[in-house]
């Protein structure tokens, strides 16, 4: 008689073997262990949509105090940086940055966009192939976190190149800092700080003068931020705006190569674009993983998770709960899609999101327009992986 040997379910972030195949093993923790518990880098994790919609809206439980992530969750953070707070200071600081992405700010950003677009594609038309990431995907979010910030339109690309090496991350690595990333995050500092001198005296319409202006109330005090504090929501844009979105294009080169009937529904009718890229969200979430501290106790599932605990809320995982998705696993561009948690929710819910949608929208429909077939080789796609974000540093794509 042969005795069925089930393998135990192993997760976790930081490993590259795992991250290939990794909806398969969220999979098995969806449907056996819900409340995953990693003993080696001692984490817990949800993968279940609703409970990692309910550990979003849980900020009393689930602390971002400690960063977001997984490398970072034993100790409090040092950065007063409105993406590591919990309520109330997180309302304040939040009400105040959200006035940089109201949506006529963001509306306003369209034509620069499509400007960038055209400008990045045109010269490629013709060519036998290009890289989709490096040589479009990865140019266009720090250009338009540059031109948002009111930084002159020759200087943007030297902020590109520090942005750039902001995200350097060396061989094997699990810390967050690098020599080369700390140097260009103290970098983006100085020269942030350069540039909130300059607005204070020269006001303009421009995202930091907005920051700057703005008057804040604590302990019925009012106040306006601190140079610091302007310049570490500066450097946040590089994480939270740049490398998410240059992943997001990534994912779309990808799964439209491999998905060319879907491809073929777009460009017969490119009122499906936005539609298209909600489901490149849903399908591959470019920041699948946040980390939390627990504050107090919680259960789930039989599972007690004490208070003091780093959990992993994954987004990733949820977006594929066929609990919440019917056939998660099919890619349909055509899908009415009602939530998805790419961007989180909650309090901490993406600020950047219309922003991203519209970089994702003005970018497919100026690849469709142009190129409206191409072909990748998965060997030489480049994964770029970190505990947080998830995607392609390089997609090299060849055109028929
Ligand atoms: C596809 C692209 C993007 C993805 C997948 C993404 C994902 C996320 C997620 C999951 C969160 C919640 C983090 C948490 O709860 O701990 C978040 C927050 C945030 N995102 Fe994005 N993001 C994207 C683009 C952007 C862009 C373009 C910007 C700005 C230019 C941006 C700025 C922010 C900020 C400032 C926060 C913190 C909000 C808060 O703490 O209240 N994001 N993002």
């Amino acid at each position: 008689m042969s005795v069925e040997t089930v393998s135990p379910i192993y997760y976790d972030p930081f490993d590259v073997q795992i991250d290939r195949t990794v909806h398969a093993t969220w999979r098995r923790m969806r449907e056996e262990e819900p409340v995953y518990w990693n003993d080696r880098y001692r984490f817990y994790a949800l993968s279940r949509f609703e409970d990692v919609w309910n550990g979003y809206h849980d900020t009393a439980t689930f602390s971002s105090t400690h960063g977001v992530q997984l490398e970072t969750l034993d100790e409090p953070t040092a950065f007063p940086s409105v993406i590591f707070m919990d309520p109330p200071e997180h309302g304040v600081m939040r009400k105040l940055v959200s006035r940089a992405f109201t949506p006529r700010r963001i509306a306003a950003l369209n034509s620069y966009i499509e400007t960038l677009v055209d400008r990045c594609l045109d010269p490629l038309v013709g060519s036998s192939g290009f890289d989709y990431v490096q040589q479009f995907g990865a140019l266009v979010p720090p250009m338009v976190i540059g031109y948002m910030l009111g930084i002159p339109e020759d200087e943007r690309d030297m902020l590109r190149r520090w942005f750039d090496e902001m995200l350097h991350r060396e061989e094997g690595q699990t810390e967050q800092m690098n020599p080369t990333s700390l140097n260009a995050s103290l970098q983006v500092h100085a020269y942030a700080t350069k540039l909130i001198e300059e607005r204070r005296r020269h006001p303009g319409e421009d995202m930091i003068s907005t920051l700057v202006d703005a008057e804040i109330e604590e302990d019925n005090v009012r106040r306006r931020l601190t140079d610091d504090e302007v310049a570490l929501f500066v450097v946040l844009l590089a994480g939270a705006g740049v490398e998410t979105v240059a992943r997001l294009l990534s994912w779309t080169a990808v799964t439209l190569a491999q998905h060319p009937d879907q491809r073929r529904l777009l460009v017969d009718d490119p009122s499906l674009v936005p539609g298209a890229i909600e489901e490149i969200l849903r399908y591959e979430a470019p920041s699948p993983v946040n980390g939390r501290w627990t504050l107090r106790d919680f259960s789930a599932h039989g599972v007690d998770i004490p208070a003091g605990s780093k959990v992993l809320l994954l987004n990733g995982s949820a977006n594929r709960d066929q609990r919440e998705f019917t056939d998660p696993d099919i890619f349909d561009v055509r899908r009415n899609i009602q939530r998805h948690i790419t961007f989180g929710f909650g309090a901490h819910y993406c600020l950047g999101a219309a922003l991203a949608r519209l970089e994702g929208c003005a970018a497919l429909a100026g690849t469709l327009a142009r190129f409206p077939e191409w072909e990748i080789d998965e060997s030489e796609l480049v994964p770029v992986q970190t505990s947080t974000v998830r995607g392609f540093a390089s997609v090299p794509i060849h055109l028929g």
